[in-house]
């Protein structure tokens, strides 16, 4: 019999993903019973509002996951690959915002917009795994363009806002602006240069080959989402100076002819996206205008003339809500109306 209310446990509830899910929750009316926020010992005391109420932050044991149906975890890999199994053997789903799962086969890796069906696979685990921020907000807008044209290539560039390293991180880019413009020492922690005016060319740590753990994710999850293991995919990932909302630079070859105002329509149309692109207005997605949003933005859309079958896009979308919390709350919105 279907429940009227499911319990919900969010694992990384003081972080910025964490914030963002309470607020998904209470505004989407997630029919929540128990709600189970979950932390380090760093927290232990803290008190955090949810519809109205405060909750008391739980130190994340072993045995946190009692009665609990549904598990939101946002707190790192090693907490992950810890604790949802864990979380599962407890007889909870569980929908992953950490890199952890997404690349095993018989995980599912979803974005709602674009490939739902998959979520009927959390069977196989007992969990969801929820993409990559820069990857989700990609597939969004690319999703309708490969349904009408199929895509050949895709080469993305990404200026990634802070936010994305977390709560500390946005602490770090504050505290060196007011540093520099007093003339007391910086201080670097979460980065590995200066990211006050400053672009910084590595996100996550590097590979052999030269490409950052942040772009292979781009590109092996993207070819996962859309179902095209071995789709041309190639990516520059940056960290800038931006507190919330990532915005990508992204070029794509397709295999038949769509023009710019082609795509504008089929983009107009598309779930997620909402199409901002007046440039004799100033008008094109801005970080922060998509801020606190969520739709995936999409504008600068125009023919790509060095190549037969090319098109340019700017994509911004906000990364703590569509490129993490948001699609976490969705998928387990389909995961209770469709298989709990
Ligand atoms: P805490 O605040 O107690 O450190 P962010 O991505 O903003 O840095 O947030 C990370 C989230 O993950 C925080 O809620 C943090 O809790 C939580 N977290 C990190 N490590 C652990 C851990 N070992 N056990 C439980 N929660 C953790």
């Amino acid at each position: 019999m279907k429940k009227d209310k499911y319990n919900v446990a969010v694992v990384g509830a003081t972080g910025a993903v964490g914030e963002q899910m309470r607020e998904v929750l209470e505004e989407r009316e997630f029919p929540v019973g128990e709600l189970r926020l979950l932390a380090s010992e760093r927290s232990a005391g803290q008190f955090l509002e949810f519809q109205g109420k405060q909750h008391r932050v739980e130190i994340l044991t072993e045995d946190s996951f009692t009665d609990i149906d549904i598990g939101l975890f946002s707190a790192g890999s090693s907490v992950s690959a810890k604790f949802a199994p864990l979380a599962v053997a407890a007889g909870a789903v569980v929908v992953d915002n950490t890199g952890c799962f997404r690349m095993e086969p018989d995980v599912p890796l979803v974005v709602p917009e674009v490939n739902p069906q998959e979520i009927a696979n959390y069977k196989n685990r007992g969990i969801v795994a929820n993409p990559n921020c820069s990857t989700i907000q990609m597939v969004v807008a690319l999703k309708p363009l490969h349904d009408a044209v199929r895509i050949k290539r895709v080469v993305v560039s990404t200026y990634q806002s802070v936010s994305g390293a977390g709560r500390k991180a946005m602490e770090e880019l504050s505290q060196q602006v007011a540093a520099l413009f007093n003339g007391r020492e910086l201080k670097k922690e979460k980065f590995p240069h200066q990211i006050a005016f400053n672009c910084i060319p590595h996100i996550d740590v590097f590979t052999e080959g030269g490409y950052t753990k942040e772009e292979l994710k781009m590109i092996d999850e993207t070819r996962k989402i859309l179902g095209e293991p071995s789709l041309p995919v190639t990516a520059t990932t940056v960290r800038v100076p931006v507190f919330c909302s990532h915005s990508e630079s992204v070029n794509v070859e397709t295999v038949v002819k769509l023009s710019a105002a082609e795509a504008r329509k089929i983009l107009r149309e598309a779930p997620g996206v909402i199409v901002a692109d007046e440039p004799e207005n100033n008008v094109y997605p801005l970080a922060i205008e998509a801020t606190g949003k969520d739709a995936t933005y999409v504008g600068r859309i125009r023919d790509d003339n060095s190549v037969a079958n090319g098109l340019n896009l700017w994509i911004v979308a906000d990364n703590l809500r569509k490129g993490a919390a948001l699609n976490t709350v969705q998928i387990a919105e389909i995961l209770i109306r469709d298989y709990l």
